[in-house]
């Protein structure tokens, strides 16, 4: 969801600014825009409905010189996706610009005060609303930009990231946040800001997170000033060193990020498990756990919270620490559990996953479990997100950014990370002997060459799609650790195909989508030998004597199943716990090339944003 860059330097603002609202472009947005001041201090606004590339368009040709600029990607969530509702925003007679990621939730209220004081609004936002209480505190009180700012928010509820730059102060930006995250980049005599670090790699590796409820003025050829909204410098400016490369963020000769993404997983798992397992495989070591084992330890209950992909992987983490822990799972959807009166206690552990580490829901959630006084624990992909700074203790999946909004390689990781927290757990709980933990921490020891093998599928998968560009519905079905892979199937196929699939516990067929089965209609059943294998074997069966077509995931060498299927793609066999992450990726294959088969934008579907940061 919306982006925010900003520059101020030597160099030229403009294209800095566009290269980083490119580099945003992944978050999902549906209009741009800059703000350029020249040395002079003149500002200009340019601002487009679209993609970034249209923004370039519209300034071709216009003064786009300047030294200081901040740029935004917007997702509308106040007000249509059109040019005036794109940001910047600006002030009364075009003196302050400002950007915005986050919403401002007594808008209505602050905007009929300022009516009242003479002020009008061109635009539907309430981001305008903020620019123009910043501008009347200003010209009230006649008082610099930095304090203008600090007492608007002030008057603000609401979340936000947010950068401001004043007319005739071309040396000046000012930036704040709450519950919306903003990184500053320091360079040689420049300073780069943004709401993730993507715009700032490349650039300079040396960063500041901004905290909740601090706000730092950048001034040209001045020391940076971190404070907090009550006026408090932040005693250390804790500069960090962000390991990201340019690379990591381009797509490596892949026609898509989703391919490469997909095409990684080898890579992303060895860096998910490493140092993770010891050298004979009868000890996992989660550093996350073992500080914490009293907490867990004194654990009655385990509530996890998430949202989309990471909340099937949640799905099937319930049955991972069920079966290996002996402790009772819940898993919630964080959208759903503030508002479903939750029963949370000091004895409950609540695990939050989130790939972004910033999804708004999420983060509601673990404020919530926080005040009932839960422990609160993440899994997490992007280093510094809010997520792991607002929980107490978490696990990083560390499988690199994703950039593709449909997520792959990061649901495999979580579910890896999902794995190891369920073995360092029994551990410490004394529910599997180490001879138990070996043959688990073995296979998750060959994942990487095992999803290898998978992804020799592709060619193989790429054919089958052919066959399905055109169903306008799926069924994708499962039981035990696979009806959590069915619904990740199915998610995948609908956002980047925009085909409706739904993902069903096979053996619930019966009890309502049995009716839909015809030959139009392809169920994807997935049916690796576990201990459900024959149990399935029969819903192949029932699919089938309706006149069925079936696409069987199984393992190699199935023929009862081969015997009665259309279409099967054969995975290695592993222990069962593991067979999530392996059934995955054939399903990650298919739903991308029936996307691309269809002519979608795969890596930035519509209407979906990669990181969620509105309710
Ligand atoms: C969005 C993304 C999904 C993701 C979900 C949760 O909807 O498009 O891919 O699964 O948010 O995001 P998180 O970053 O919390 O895992």
């Amino acid at each position: 969801m919306c982006g925010i860059v900003g520059y101020i330097g030597s160099g030229r603002a403009y294209g800095i600014l566009m290269d980083g609202l490119r580099r945003l472009e992944y978050r999902g947005y549906d209009s741009a825009g800059v703000a350029l001041e020249r040395d002079d201090g003149t500002l200009s606004v340019y601002k487009s409905s679209g993609k970034v590339a249209d923004l370039e368009h519209l300034a071709e040709g216009k003064d786009t010189t300047g030294s200081l600029g901040i740029g935004h990607t917007r997702w509308a969530t106040h007000g249509q996706p059109n040019d005036v509702n794109a940001h910047p925003q600006v002030s009364r007679g075009g003196r302050l610009a400002l950007v915005h990621n986050g919403t401002i939730e007594n808008y209505r209220v602050l905007k009929e005060t300022l009516s009242q004081c003479g002020y009008s609004f061109a635009s539907e936002t309430d981001t305008e609303v903020l620019v123009q209480l910043i501008d009347y505190i200003q010209e009230t009180n006649h008082c610099p930009l930095p304090e203008a700012v600090r007492e608007a928010l002030r008057e603000v509820d609401g979340a936000y990231a947010i950068a401001v730059v004043e007319r005739d102060q071309p040396d000046q930006m000012v930036v704040a946040r709450k519950s919306s995250p903003l990184v500053i980049g320091v360079g040689e005599g420049e300073t780069f800001v943004a709401s993730d670090a993507t715009p700032i790699v490349g650039h300079t590796d040396q960063v500041i997170y901004l905290h909740d409820n601090e706000m730092a003025v950048i001034r040209r050829g001045k020391p940076l000033e971190v404070q907090s909204l009550a006026g408090e410098a932040r005693p250390s400016l804790d500069v960090q060193t962000l390991r990201l490369s340019v690379a990591q963020l381009e797509k490596g000769g892949y026609p898509t990020f989703m391919l490469k993404e997909i095409f990684e997983q080898p890579s992303t798992l060895t860096d998910c498990l490493r140092g993770r397992i010891t050298a004979d495989c009868r000890r996992v070591v989660l550093s996350g756990v073992v500080e914490n084992r009293e907490k867990f330890l004194r654990a009655h209950r385990i509530v996890i919270v998430a949202c989309g992909t990471s909340w099937h992987a949640g799905l099937i983490g319930k049955r991972l620490i069920q079966e290996m822990c002996g402790i009772p799972v819940e898993v919630e959807y964080a959208s759903e559990f503030r508002y479903g009166c939750p029963r949370i206690s000091e004895d409950d552990v609540v695990v939050a996953i989130s790939q972004s580490g910033e999804t708004a829901d999420t983060l509601a959630a673990i404020q919530l479990a926080r005040e009932m006084g839960a422990f609160v624990y993440g899994i997490c992909n992007v280093v510094g997100s809010s997520i792991p700074r607002n929980t107490h203790s978490g696990t990083y999946i560390h499988v690199g950014p994703e950039i593709g909004v449909a997520s792959t390689k990061a649901f495999t990781g979580q579910v890896t990370v999902l794995v190891l927290l369920a073995l360092c757990l029994a551990q410490i709980k004394g529910t599997l002997r180490p001879y138990e933990v070996e043959p688990v921490a073995k296979a998750l020891q060959r994942m990487p060459a095992t999803i290898k093998e998978v992804l020799r599928l592709a060619p193989a998968v790429e054919q089958l799609s052919r066959t399905f560009t055109y169903a306008h519905n799926f069924l994708y079905l499962g039981r035990g650790y696979n009806y959590p892979t069915a619904l990740e199937g199915a998610l995948k196929l609908k956002e980047i195909s925009y085909i409706h699939a739904e993902g069903y516990p096979a053996a619930e067929m019966k009890h309502g989508p049995i009716a839909l089965i015809d030959d139009e209609m392809p169920s994807v059943i997935i049916a690796p030998n576990d201990s459900l294998h024959d149990k399935v074997l029969s819903n192949v069966q029932q699919v089938k004597a309706r006149g069925g077509r079936v696409v069987a995931v199984i393992n190699s060498g199935d023929e009862a199943i081969k015997s009665l299927a259309d279409y099967c793609l054969e995975i290695p066999e592993v222990p069962e716990c593991l067979t999530p992450i392996v059934a995955s990726v054939p399903l990650q294959l298919l739903a991308y090339y029936i996307a691309v088969n269809k002519g979608r934008n795969v890596d930035k579907p519509r209407n979906l944003a990669k990181s969620v940061t509105v309710e």
